[in-house]
């Protein structure tokens, strides 16, 4: 194990480990105290948001044996995630003085229109920031970006394929004439939204005609998912499977399973279609069933080195958080509890003392993966492992009360 450089341990670092090890769970149980953990977010919340100064720059990664933030401006793609993180730890704690922060490093965010859209991010760029911040505070100016954006997204549509186009710039690069990912589901939850507050029909239809392309392209008959479908743009049809941030073609890429049970999931919620509550369930049994014994997923299924791959936090927190949405649509009691115990059971390891950061770094969980391919954010702190954490401990208190 390479040693963490340990930072000089504050005031709010002890009332973490308390918080912690007195939440810890009993050994054979699998359940996390959801208020304390939710408590400790708060509090790293609070300490990141006291240092960063300039509000159009976002906290985006901590690097294994790094302590501080590196930081993204409004046009990567995880811009948002730190936002939404303030917004959630507002809603979790009622703090007047996160909910400035929240709108301080929102505002920025509508900067990423000013420019033609370039790919699909738009969905986790502006619907985690401003998406949150419209549900919170019904603020009519974050309505107007919110359908401005989604028009955006949809200029992206392929009506001859069926899908939103996720990457422009990997058509010449790739040679992937046009190219939708799996985490592009994520971003149909703008244009559902849109469709339901000003937006047109279209947005709608263009969420669902994706969604459903998706299913017989994106995701194998195994219901093992590709990272990247490739389509032909003379007649629309699929011409491969291939990945980008996964291990190869055919392997398993953990964080895009996660995708996939958290977007159909949501997909099921706006659309009360069938088929998209069966999908999201396949998708997570797969997940759980090559889940390794220590419950959280190495950062691609298939790596030939497991044991000795790295881990990836954030797969496992997209999925807690998407199975415990997936859980609350199922009708018979053992399907709802399979799936509630499995997010639960992520959360409790990701809740342990292995995973989270606590006094080490200012982020809430270790052992993230980013793009392993290309040797970036290789068992790291990242920012949207953090927020998909706070909003499953948000869903799962939730679901308690
Ligand atoms: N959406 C990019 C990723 O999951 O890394």
């Amino acid at each position: 194990m390479i040693k963490m450089k340990i930072l000089p341990i504050s005031a709010i670092g002890i009332l973490i480990l308390i918080l912690t090890f007195s939440c810890a769970t009993k050994k054979g149980t699998e359940m996390p105290c959801t208020q304390k953990m939710l408590d400790y977010c708060i509090a790293k919340t609070v300490v990141t948001m006291n240092r960063l100064d300039k509000t159009d720059s976002f906290p985006r990664n901590i690097n294994h044996g790094q302590t501080q933030w590196n930081k993204v401006n409004i046009h990567d793609w995880t811009s948002g995630f730190w936002p939404g993180v303030l917004w959630y730890a507002y809603e979790a704690s009622g703090d007047s003085a996160i909910l400035t922060k929240a709108k301080d490093f929102t505002n920025p965010l509508s900067g990423v229109l000013a420019v033609p859209v370039e790919n699909h991010d738009l969905g986790f760029m502006l619907f985690c920031s401003f998406g949150n911040g419209f549900r919170i505070t019904k603020n009519p100016a974050y309505k107007i970006l919110l359908l401005q954006a989604a028009d955006s997204l949809a200029t992206l549509f392929n009506p001859k394929v069926g899908t939103i186009l996720s990457w422009p710039a990997m058509r010449k690069k790739m040679n992937w004439p046009h190219n939708t990912i799996i985490d592009n589901v994520i971003n149909l939850e703008l244009l559902f939204w849109a469709s339901k507050n000003g937006g047109t029909q279209n947005l709608y239809n263009i969420a669902v005609k994706h969604a459903e392309t998706c299913m017989h392209t994106l995701i194998r008959p195994d219901y093992t998912t590709y990272h990247v479908a490739v389509f032909d743009t003379i007649d629309g049809h699929f011409i491969k499977g291939v990945t980008h941030q996964g291990f190869a073609d055919n392997s398993l890429w953990a964080r895009g399973q996660a995708w996939g049970i958290y977007g159909y999931a949501m997909c099921f919620r706006e659309t009360g279609k069938p088929e998209f509550l069966e999908t999201a369930q396949k998708l997570a049994d797969v997940f759980i069933n090559r889940l390794p014994k220590d419950g959280i997923p190495y950062w691609d299924f298939d790596d030939p080195v497991i044991p000795d791959a790295p881990k990836d936090a954030s797969a496992a927190a997209v999925a807690a958080s998407g199975m415990l949405e997936l859980s609350g649509f199922l009708k018979d009691n053992a399907s709802k509890a399979k799936y509630k115990n499995a997010a639960i059971s992520l959360l409790a390891k990701l809740s342990s003392a292995e995973y989270l950061s606590n006094d080490k770094n200012h982020s809430f969980l270790l052992h993230s993966t980013g793009h392993k391919p290309n040797g970036k954010e290789i068992d790291a702190s990242i920012i949207y492992a953090d927020y998909y954490y706070l909003e499953a401990l948000l869903r799962l208190k939730k679901i308690e009360n």
